[in-house]
């Protein structure tokens, strides 16, 4: 019965059927300038330094791909872009949204900042708006300067800024880093964004229709110090990044969504109904509506999390491992083994960085060896940021996030039965499992492989 617990633990855990593709890829990312003069000119006086632009928020909508390029170090000349899909090449440049003139950041001590100054995360909702947030810090790895953090809202239709909300002043701090958002977009009219801070962990709510915000402290934001120790691309270094990962369910029967969450120092995976969110009053008040869900195990490190509303699949990086998995929301436990391996790999896959689901069941990847970038040099002859895709059902496939998988519930029919009749073992049931080992050696490997990465 101790092997079938074991390869019904393996079955329905770590077998990755890497099935994503990459479908862009650059050694260093471009610009699409109005002419080659003006491209030079940016180079020249050093607006464009491409060795420190940094793709880092990935989002899809219709035809565009949106990338972010927070201004972590000087000479990034627009830290909001996108690519046309319909774009044959494999290195695109990138085009700044909605235009130039929104990221023209000023030299001058003391002007004022640019529309748009450097958001790490964006999201379009299925109302057409594009959410974008703001955190507002230029040059982070360099000479600091502090912008207000904002939260910009765009009209897609027409790239129109529809909005623009100033996160007040006493919902974050100095060591804040608004660095991801969630929306609740059911209702267009009463939408809610869901706002990260993982430098000074909290989450801010924003509430569209009374165009304000509020700040819910829990300590399931914070950083757990046990998981701080990060092995990357043969870098070892250790964060503090308390809650990072947001991601939110389709309404539950009372009309409020879960949101999962998670801190990327930590491998325990977290959850709240928004219900509690939403009313400020209850959020300070309603301490044990926050639960813990379960642990990702060792180098269960997670950073971008999202939750395929359709299929219910919660998908999410895991960094320490150059790999993105996946949980389905309607298993009853989150454990290493209820989770499945999406996709593994140690040159295409270092740091997987943001993730979506578009609306056409299209997951998206992007991974950029974001450690290599912040204490050591990309190489710039290799290729260093990739975008990979595959449709959910393919990522999906023959891992637990499967519910087309057939094997699974049969073999925990039959653990079930034995854990029943355990101690009068019928010979019927050992045949099954050795069956079930030998079908099961190749998983068996390639979990034990998995394992030691
Ligand atoms: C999704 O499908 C629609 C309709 O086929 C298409 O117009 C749109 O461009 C697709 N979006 C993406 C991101 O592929
Ligand atoms: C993307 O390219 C297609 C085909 O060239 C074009 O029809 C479409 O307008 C472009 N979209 C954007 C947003 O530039
Ligand atoms: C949302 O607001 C718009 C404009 O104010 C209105 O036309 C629409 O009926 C509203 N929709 C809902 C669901 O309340
Ligand atoms: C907006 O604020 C008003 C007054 O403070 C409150 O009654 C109402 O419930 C709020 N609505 C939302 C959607 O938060
Ligand atoms: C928020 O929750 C408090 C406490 O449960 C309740 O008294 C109040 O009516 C709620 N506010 C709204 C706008 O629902
Ligand atoms: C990737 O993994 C393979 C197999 O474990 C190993 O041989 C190789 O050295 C690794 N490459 C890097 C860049 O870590
Ligand atoms: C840089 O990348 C290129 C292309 O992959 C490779 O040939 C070269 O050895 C790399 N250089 C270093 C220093 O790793
Ligand atoms: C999924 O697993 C089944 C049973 O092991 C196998 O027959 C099938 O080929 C697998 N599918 C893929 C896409 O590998």
């Amino acid at each position: 019965m101790y092997v079938l617990l074991c390869v019904l633990a393996i079955l329905s855990s770590s077998f990755a059927m890497d099935n994503l593709r990459v479908v862009f890829e650059w050694k260093q990312v471009d610009f699409e300038y109005p002419s080659s003069e003006a491209r030079q000119e940016a180079i020249n006086n050093r607006d464009f330094v491409p060795e420190n632009n940094l793709p880092l928020g990935l989002e899809v909508y219709g035809d565009r791909l949106f990338i972010t390029l927070p201004r972590w170090k000087s000479g990034v000349p627009a830290s909001l872009t996108y690519i046309n899909l319909s774009d044959p090449m494999d290195s695109p440049k990138l085009r700044p949204y909605p235009n130039w003139e929104a990221h023209k950041l000023s030299h001058t001590e003391g002007s004022d900042p640019p529309e748009i100054v450097s958001p790490f995360r964006i999201r379009a909702d299925q109302c057409g708006r594009l959410w974008v947030l703001d955190a507002g810090t230029v040059d982070a790895l360099g000479d600091l300067r502090f912008y207000p953090a904002q939260l910009l809202i765009y009209d897609l239709h027409n790239d129109a800024l529809l909005r623009r909300y100033l996160i007040p002043k006493d919902q974050y701090s100095t060591d804040s880093l608004l660095a991801n958002i969630a929306v609740e977009d059911e209702n267009c009219n009463d939408s809610y964004a869901y706002l990260a801070d993982l430098g000074d962990p909290g989450l801010i709510v924003y509430s569209w229709a009374n165009q304000t915000s509020w700040l819910v402290k829990h300590h399931y934001f914070n950083i757990d110090p046990m998981a701080g120790n990060f092995n990357i691309a043969g870098l070892q270094f250790s964060w503090s990044d308390g809650v990072f990962g947001v991601a939110l369910s389709a309404p539950e029967a009372d009309g409020y969504s879960t949101l999962y969450f998670h801190s990327l120092t930590g491998v325990h995976e977290f959850s709240v109904s928004t219900k509690i969110l939403r009313n400020a009053t209850l959020a300070r008040n309603s301490f044990k509506q926050f639960k813990m869900l379960g642990s990702r195990g060792p180098k269960g490190q997670s950073g971008s999390s999202f939750l395929d509303k359709k299929t219910g699949v919660l998908f999410y990086s895991l960094v320490n491992l150059n790999a993105i998995a996946c949980w389905k929301t309607t298993n009853p436990s989150y454990t290493m083994e209820s989770q499945g391996r999406i996709y593994m790999n140690n040159i295409t896959m270092v740091f997987p960085i943001d993730l979506k689901v578009d609306p056409n069941n299209t997951l998206w990847v992007l991974s950029n060896r974001l450690p290599v970038f912040m204490y050591s040099r990309l190489n710039q002859s290799d290729v260093n940021f990739r975008v990979l895709t595959s449709p959910v059902a393919d990522a999906i496939r023959n891992t637990s996030c499967d519910s087309k998988l057939v094997i699974s519930p049969e073999i925990t029919n039959r653990f079930k039965l034995n854990m029943q009749t355990s101690t009068t073992e019928a010979p019927q049931t050992n045949r099954n499992s050795a069956q079930s080992v030998v079908l099961s050696l190749p998983l068996l490997l390639v979990a034990i492989f998995a394992r030691l990465i």
